[in-house]
């Protein structure tokens, strides 16, 4: 049985002290909510992962902590760069690596992902992998090949048993942020085949046990029909996460 994840990457937004009034009415939102049937976890800014690991310790919120980056080294000369060692001391549970924003914006290779996916493991984090499409490869009919290259990347000598509690969020990049989200069978089919990949890869058994996520455009409106997918275990949200209701609302919907 695979656990629902729903992960909140909150992105460059929200202070620490901002971040603090957004997880106490989460929390209070998802009190009821059972950790046996859905885990929720929550991707702050670095700034805010402190302030937020003391809140979910002191209130005994059923949240779980996740950083949306780390450095590809233990420790040293990296000025500006936190390690996964410094984000394991935080209690923080989750890594993710490889969002599009990253892979985009900041230029991170797939190299880069597979060297940060094997030190997340090594310091006792989970990988949170994104892949996804852009418009023009989706358009081209390209989503399978470009997803494909990047989780055998991503995954390239990492050992099953580590594959098996790996997390995959596809991510079309044309649905992120711009309120177009794939259908859910779209979605299923892509993700149904990231599944058979790893398969090829590590076996039946290890990707039969491996959670993978959609990501783009989830709401509370939309995140019913989507998780309800026989492949799609939860969701990786942007915008919505921002906002307690409607993240709350979204926990609420697949359970
Ligand atoms: P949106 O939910 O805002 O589309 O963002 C998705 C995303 O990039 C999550 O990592």
């Amino acid at each position: 049985m695979r656990i629902t994840l729903i992960a909140g990457n909150w992105k460059m937004n929200k202070s620490h002290l901002e971040a603090m009034r957004l997880v106490q009415e989460i929390g209070h939102e998802l009190a009821d909510v059972n950790p046996q049937k859905v885990e929720v976890v929550v991707c702050p800014p670095f700034t805010a992962l402190r302030t937020i690991q003391t809140l979910i310790d002191a209130d005994r919120y059923e949240l779980v902590l996740g950083a949306q980056n780390m450095y590809l080294a233990e420790e040293g000369a990296f000025t500006g760069e936190i390690s996964a060692g410094m984000l394991k001391a935080l209690n923080v549970t989750y890594v993710v690596l490889g969002h599009s924003e990253r892979r985009e914006i900041l230029g991170e290779s797939d190299d880069e992902v597979n060297a940060k996916v094997k030190m997340a493991f090594e310091a006792g984090l989970t990988p949170l992998i994104c892949c996804g499409e852009t418009e023009s490869e989706h358009a081209a009919e390209q989503t399978r090949s470009k997803v494909e290259h990047q989780v055998q990347a991503a995954l390239a000598g990492v050992r099953p048993d580590q594959v098996r509690s790996a997390v995959i969020a596809y991510e079309p990049i044309w649905a992120i942020g711009t309120g177009q989200t794939a259908t859910p069978a779209d979605a299923q089919a892509t993700i149904a085949y990231i599944r058979s990949m790893v398969a090829d890869m590590v076996g039946p058994d290890v990707a039969g046990a491996m959670r993978l996520l959609y990501g783009g455009s989830v709401k509370a409106g939309n995140a019913k029909a989507l998780m309800s997918q026989s492949d799609i275990d939860g969701a990786l949200v942007g915008g919505a996460s921002l906002e307690a209701a409607e993240f709350s609302s979204i926990v609420k919907a697949v359970t």
